[in-house]
């Protein structure tokens, strides 16, 4: 391998070198995987015949000297789009001036990201503009008539009242969002003790639960040592859990929550503090588990819909345990119920204390 071969073996993208006859001196292992056929017979030619516009590039390289920059887009062949720069790097190795060196940069990443901004406004707009509809319509029958019909009247205050409520879920949901996904890691500088963080959780959740006749017990085994977090967070967690048990559980339903230390057998793999949140409700099909945490995903969007759910629940919840180091599993038995268990690593100079 030349020097150039070797240098551009340790960059951590595509590079290939090319001399003023436009022949290959170098390329490094990324750009051989993202352009299989640069070692076949067509080599060189056949990759410039796949990329559009790129010789050209490479001859007013040449003819100029100067840097150049652009898009390009393979015709076909290769996965992905490249902004490419070609650079006159001079004389190497013996090899008379100049040596035009190509660096890709792989664009899927930035178009995946760019798809997913779109996806988003298009979701929240979409659940922006349904209650927005219905209260419109509300507000259009309530100019007529109807408004001297006082039972009409009631149902239909009711209903926008309902809808309302939709709205500002959303929005404090995504404000929630946006502000967990702000807060830095170096944010954990708190040590959190869990145990009156669970028992906020269920002071919070237990009217929800009388509410729709559910049951809610708590058993906390031994003493939960500290961990490092933000509170009011950890707290968010367990009331989006708790909320989703209670919604999603059959009719007087039960729900049980079992908080202890977890001696390293985990997803995280370290002694941990793990928390479980059983219901008796229907259950969720197993294909439909790994999509539960992204944004606005609901098995069953009108019966989310009628809770005042947004499908943002679980996202919040996600981001909070990637940023506190954490785990969520999700175990499910369609007829029979879900079991959803968070896992939080202990601070480090916690000790497990004997139950
Ligand atoms: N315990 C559960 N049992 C059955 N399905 C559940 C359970 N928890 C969540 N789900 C399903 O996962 C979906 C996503 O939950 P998530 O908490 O993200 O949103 P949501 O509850 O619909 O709305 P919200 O943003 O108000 O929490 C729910 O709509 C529901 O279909
Ligand atoms: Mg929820």
């Amino acid at each position: 391998m030349n020097t150039v071969g070797k240098i551009i073996e340790g960059l951590a993208v595509p590079v290939i070198a090319v001399n003023v006859n436009l022949q290959v001196l170098a390329l490094n292992s990324l750009a051989e995987q993202a352009f299989t056929d640069l070692k076949d017979t067509g080599g060189f030619d056949s990759f410039l015949s796949r990329i559009t516009g790129l010789e050209p590039l490479l001859l007013s390289t040449l003819d100029d000297g100067k840097t150049t920059t652009a898009k390009v887009k393979p015709k076909a062949g290769y996965r992905s789009d490249y902004n490419i720069t070609i650079k006159n790097i001079g004389a190497i190795d013996g090899v008379e001036s100049p040596v035009l060196l190509m660096t890709f940069e792989d664009r899927s990443l930035s178009n995946d990201l760019k798809a997913m901004r779109i996806g988003f406004v298009a979701n929240v707009s979409h659940e922006i503009r349904s209650p927005l509809t219905a209260i419109s319509g509300f507000v259009e029958t309530l100019q007529g008539p109807a408004i001297e019909d006082v039972a009409v009247r009631e149902r239909f205050l009711g209903l926008m009242a309902k809808e309302v409520t939709r709205m500002t879920n959303l929005v404090s949901d995504l404000l929630s969002l946006s502000q967990v996904e702000a807060k830095k890691r170096r944010d954990l500088k708190n040590k959190v003790e869990m145990r009156p963080v669970i028992e906020q959780a269920v002071e919070a959740t237990l009217p929800v639960a009388e509410k729709w006749n559910k049951t809610l017990t708590v058993e906390i085994n031994g003493i939960l040592p500290a961990i490092m977090g933000r509170q009011d967070d950890l707290l968010r967690v367990l009331i989006n859990l708790l909320e989703n048990a209670i919604h999603y559980s059959r009719q007087n339903g039960h729900i049980h929550m079992v908080a202890c230390v977890d001696h390293g057998e985990n997803p995280l793999g370290c002694d941990a503090i793990s928390v479980s949140i059983k219901d008796d409700g229907e259950g969720i099909a197993a294909k439909e588990i790994p999509f539960l945490t992204q944004r606005f995903y609901r098995v069953d969007k009108s019966r989310s819909r009628n809770m005042g759910g947004t499908g943002l629940g679980l996202a919040i919840v996600k981001h909070i345990l990637v940023r506190h180091r954490g785990e969520l599993v999700i175990e499910s038995t369609v007829g029979q119920g879900s079991t959803f268990t968070i896992y939080l690593p202990l601070a480090l100079d916690e000790k497990i204390n004997p139950s």
